[in-house]
């Protein structure tokens, strides 16, 4: 009895709440009917009333449902798959080995193909990370420890908890933090890793009430001892020509007060620094910050022509070297950013591809190559892409979004809403409790050393002993036909001009410090055939150097080439050598 008046109730209810739900649907579906045609803003809508409605929604559903079920691994934009779930997987730390075999097609062109040795560099003989520095003739020179480092993104653009995770995973890793061009907070300097400060147009941190840059708030910046060197950012890959752009919902009171700027507003850096507008001017604000600050100074570009740094190397000649920039960051034109214009970011500057080697080889025919150091980054996050600009010849990579995927991002495309489901690039609280700093600062560590890791295996399987031995006749880049072209054909290393010789065996580190500097270059070229005369060249010794420094070692290096044939352990060499210097 009590059971079928409680179904017979239960039925009514549900009878009556299936009528409410249908009642409202319809009323729903006529308002959004009436809403839709009377509207003329949108003539799907108004030629489809309510149906058209579906086509926005599956648009953005498509998002989701391609990234999880119909992208393959090596399809997605601006990263596949395959490269996210590597950055993931090393930077917890998980097995990075893969089976079966390959899911990498091989013959597009540009496919980069690094030719194996076929005597590799055993384990044993592999070369730990040898630090370099950079701005030799500045008060305080770096000398850097890593050769994979972290991009500049601002604090603003990035959330506290990201900044404080890649600040202690940077400390972890010794690699540098770039800060971008949002100033410096306390959270950058929280994990005690070296920091490189860069100056935006608008320059955020360093700037006066009227927003020029102020020669006291460098010197206060360039007293915190982790921050090594400053980083004037002229472009960015993402967005040359424009200034940076923070939206009003992400300028919060503390991010208003460390740039300097009304919160609350949309912050929009100028488009150039106002007092820079040749190279000249260029050369003298870089100048200006290395003898205020006493540390190196740089600057951030993305390339279209090489005019320009031919321009700098010339006036750089006409002042003396010590006058040319510590650094030069060469970034893609399809870097990252925070909020960009599409057609800035799609359609203008070089890709680093280009790039990189132009730039390079432009520093080598003037002599600097020694001289000005190069940073290069743009979707350099795997370990072969690093191993690619390391062999084109960088001195240092920097990655922002590699660092941004060990943090946890799952590439959704939303930096510049301040809704990031991640918490990487937001300042809603109730989204950034997904980030927990001491969790994540770990996963930055692991991904830095791994790639580091990685690239020296690169290195060794191409026979040296270390990845800044990696040389463009290591790399095979696969053209339109089908086959690959060695890189050393394709871009072949300038001559140095003879009117620089002179100069570029100034910049070089002394020829007689060169057994304890480059030992292992040398090492490696006499294993691999390789003629030490080139490797001195490439290096940017003056010939007359060069053989005046062979007729004074001949003894040493003969010494050596016999060891080599005996077939000794160039470990043993190496401790040796190491106890004689
Ligand atoms: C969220 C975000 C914020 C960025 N902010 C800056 C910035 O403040 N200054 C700058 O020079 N570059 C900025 N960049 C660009 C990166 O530093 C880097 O040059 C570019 O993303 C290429 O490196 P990647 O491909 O490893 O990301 C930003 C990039 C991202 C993704």
């Amino acid at each position: 009895m009590f059971v079928d008046q409680f179904i017979a109730g239960s039925l009514q209810f549900f009878s009556a709440l299936f009528i409410f739900c249908i009642g409202t649907a319809a009323a729903v579906a006529f308002a959004l009917f009436v809403v839709d045609v009377s509207q003329t803003r949108d003539a799907v809508r108004r030629n489809y009333p309510v149906l058209g409605r579906f086509r926005y929604l599956f648009s953005m559903l498509g998002e989701f449902f391609r990234q999880y079920f119909f992208a393959m691994d090596r399809e997605e934009m601006p990263f596949n798959r395959a490269e996210r779930e590597w950055v993931d997987r090393s930077a917890q730390a998980h097995d990075n080995t893969v089976a079966f075999g390959s899911t990498k097609n091989l013959s597009p062109a540009g496919t980069l193909i690094f030719v194996n040795f076929p005597f590799p560099t055993l384990s044993e003989q592999a070369v730990e990370m040898i630090p370099l520095t950079i701005g030799r003739y500045c008060r305080q020179p770096y000398t850097a420890p890593s050769f994979f480092n972290i991009s500049g993104m601002s604090y603003g653009a990035l959330s506290t908890p990201a900044v404080r995770a890649l600040s202690k995973g940077a400390a972890m890793a010794q690699c540098w933090l770039n800060t971008g061009e949002g100033g410096l907070a306390p959270y950058h300097l929280e994990g005690g890793c070296d920091v490189v400060f860069q100056i935006g147009t608008a320059k955020y941190g360093v700037r006066d009430d009227n927003g020029v840059l102020c020669d006291d708030k460098l010197r206060e910046v360039a007293a915190h001892e982790s921050v090594k060197m400053f980083e004037l950012k002229l472009s960015q890959g993402a967005k040359p020509g424009k200034g940076g752009i923070l939206p009003a919902a992400k300028v919060t009171k503390e991010i208003a007060e460390i740039r300097g700027i009304p919160a609350g507003a949309d912050s929009i850096s100028p488009n150039r620094h106002p007092e820079v507008s040749n190279v000249s001017e260029l050369i003298d604000l870089i100048s200006r910050i290395r003898e205020v600050t006493g540390k190196p100074v740089g600057f951030k570009s993305v390339f279209g022509d090489f005019d320009w740094l031919r321009d700098i190397c010339l006036e750089v000649h006409a002042r003396g070297i010590e006058h040319a920039p510590d650094f030069i960051t060469v970034d893609s034109g399809d870097g990252g950013t925070g909020a960009a214009p599409m057609p800035l970011m799609d359609n203008v500057g070089l890709p680093i591809r280009e790039a990189l080697p132009a730039v390079t080889d432009v520093l080598k025919i003037h002599g600097l190559n020694n001289r000005i150091r190069v940073i290069a980054s743009g979707k350099l996050i795997t370990p072969s892409e690093v191993a690619w600009a390391l062999a084109t010849g960088a001195d240092f990579v920097t990655s922002a979004r590699g660092f941004l995927f060990s943090l946890g991002c799952i590439q959704s495309l939303k930096c510049n809403k301040n809704t990031c489901p991640t918490g990487i690039t937001t300042h809603n609280p109730r989204l950034q409790r997904g980030l927990n700093p001491a969790d994540k600062s770990v996963r930055v560590a692991n991904y830095c050393k791994k790639l580091i890791y990685e690239v020296q295996t690169i290195s060794h399987s191409c026979g040296v002993t270390r990845p800044r031995l990696l040389q463009r006749n290591h790399v095979r880049i696969v053209q339109e036909t089908g086959k690959s072209v060695p890189m050393s054909v394709l871009y072949p290393h300038p001559a140095t001009l003879p009117q620089y010789v002179e100069a570029a065996g100034q910049a070089a580190p002394a020829l007689e410090g060169i057994f304890s500097e480059d030992s292992e270059a040398l090492y490696d070229m006499f294993r691999t055939q390789r003629s030490v005369v080139q490797h001195l060249y490439d290096k940017g010794y003056a010939s007359i150097d060069i053989a005046r420094f062979l007729g004074q070692r001949a003894a040493k290096i003969d010494e050596l080439l016999a060891e080599e044939t005996r077939g000794s352990n160039f470990a043993a060499m190496d401790q040796r050598r190491r106890q004689e210097s």
